[in-house]
């Protein structure tokens, strides 16, 4: 069998430390603001026109069979089809194990994740960590003395600090399991020394992207754990080539509409001519956008995808010096101020493509306006969501939740661009501040 090819780059590969400041280009402006446009959308698919073509021929030419695993010195990494069923065959695990499995986790994940959770265990058995008032730290765990699993969704392109979580781990022995697809670095496999299982994606808007698939790491303490997944992936039937082909299809539309700045405009400029309502198109688009449909995604990844996703596993280097580089320099035009009350998370930079936004609940509608008024493209929360059961102090989590916006997408825009959105953000605080 053929090993994947990650394995032997590994070793090769320098671990270069991403840099802090890399302002190469980019110098603060002090001129006055010469755009007053922003063709970008609230995704980015970090990708070239060539590696996009490049998906569809790995479907012919991916004839050997890829491993979907490799065994590291102190992890084993899992491949498999999507996150979200990388999500499910490790709780189909844990609960085919104790089918009343105790959870303690955050409150807010990626509505798969949510899903996932409410569909395998029992409402009564999830219990929510609170987290911190700046939305980056775990602030107070449940009164439990027995746990099995603690779920952590790291959000905003950092990983949260993880606050109090060793003595939890001390006193109910859980297996801490995390979801780092809007984590920090990748340079590092977990987010943590307390984290034994690490999911991330390698879909659409992803870092690294392969346009679909995804890999675990798991703490080689817990082999037997991931020889038992390894297994059931391999038990799970193969993607078809026609399936990958059309979902690689459906996703053309979005790439040119996010990635190409010459048709992001010309989009903008013809919503504007005919007067209609971008918010309501931006967040259509992204509800129903064929490009993120996921029905069946218990599946064994295609030769095609293992293919891509071995090719593309380094990616992220590249992704993370860009979004950070872009990060600081939206970061530089902004107020402490502002920065403190709107993104009340920022440590050090933001690895997400999402430049998330957070708009205090009275002031929600009047920003969405304002910045519809202005054609910024912007979402409401479309990824984090909330349990559907109630809970003491899920008020606090809905408010957070309900005050989520993702602004454009900073990657591709330029600098006058980012300077005109920081400029947009401080005049709404001039106006609501009034
Ligand atoms: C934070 C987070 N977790 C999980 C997922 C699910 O990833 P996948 O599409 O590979 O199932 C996503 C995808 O958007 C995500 O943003």
């Amino acid at each position: 069998m053929e090993q994947h090819v990650e394995a032997k780059s590994e070793v090769s590969q320098v671990q270069k430390p991403i840099s802090k400041t890399k302002f190469k280009h980019y110098k603060k402006l002090d001129t006055e603001i010469k755009v007053h446009e922003i063709a970008a959308a609230p995704d980015y698919l970090p990708l070239n026109s060539t590696e996009f073509i490049q998906h569809f021929t790995n479907m012919i030419t991916a004839n050997e069979e890829y491993d979907l695993f490799e065994y590291h010195k102190n992890y084993i990494k899992v491949m498999g089809y999507a996150n979200r069923g990388l999500l499910e065959t490790c709780l189909d695990y844990f609960t085919q194990k104790n089918e009343n499995l105790i959870v303690a986790t955050t409150p807010l994940h990626h509505t798969s994740w949510r899903d996932g959770i409410e569909k395998f265990v029992k409402h009564e058995n999830i219990h929510i960590i609170d987290v911190n008032d700046s939305l980056n730290g775990l602030e107070k765990f449940p009164n439990i003395d027995k746990c099995d699993l603690v779920i952590i969704t790291h959000q905003f392109g950092q990983d949260f600090d993880l606050n109090g979580l060793d003595e939890f781990k001390k006193k109910t022995g859980a297996i801490v399991m995390e979801d780092r697809v809007q984590g920090g670095t990748q340079e590092i496999k977990f987010s943590s020394p307390l984290a034994d299982i690490t999911l991330y994606s390698m879909a659409m808007d992803k870092r690294p992207i392969a346009l679909g698939g995804a890999f675990l790491y798991m703490r080689k303490e817990n082999k037997e754990i991931a020889e038992a997944i390894i297994k059931m992936i391999a038990s799970y039937p193969p993607e078809p080539i026609r399936k990958r082909f059309i979902d690689l299809l459906k996703k053309i539309p979005t790439y040119l509409l996010y990635n190409k700045k010459r048709v992001t405009y010309i989009f903008l400029k013809t919503i504007q001519m005919l007067k209609l309502n971008l918010l309501d198109f931006t967040n259509t688009y992204r509800k129903k956008n064929p490009g993120f449909e996921r029905n069946n995604f218990t599946l064994k990844p295609s030769k095609g995808l293992m293919k891509s996703m071995s090719q593309h596993y380094y990616d992220y280097r590249n992704m993370e010096n860009l979004y950070e580089e872009k990060h600081m320099l939206f970061r530089s035009y902004l107020s402490d101020d502002i920065i403190r009350r709107f993104f009340p998370w920022y440590r050090d930079a933001g690895l997400t493509p999402y430049n998330t936004i957070y708009v205090d609940e009275k002031f929600v509608k009047k920003f969405l306006k304002f910045m519809n008024r202005s054609y910024v493209c912007i979402i409401w929360n479309p990824t984090y969501k909330m349990f559907n059961f109630d809970y003491p102090g899920k008020e606090k989590h809905q408010k957070f939740h309900d005050g989520i916006i993702y602004l454009p997408c900073l990657a591709t825009m330029s600098h006058e661009e980012i300077r005109y959105l920081a400029d947009r953000i401080t005049k709404f605080d001039a106006i609501v501040s009034k």
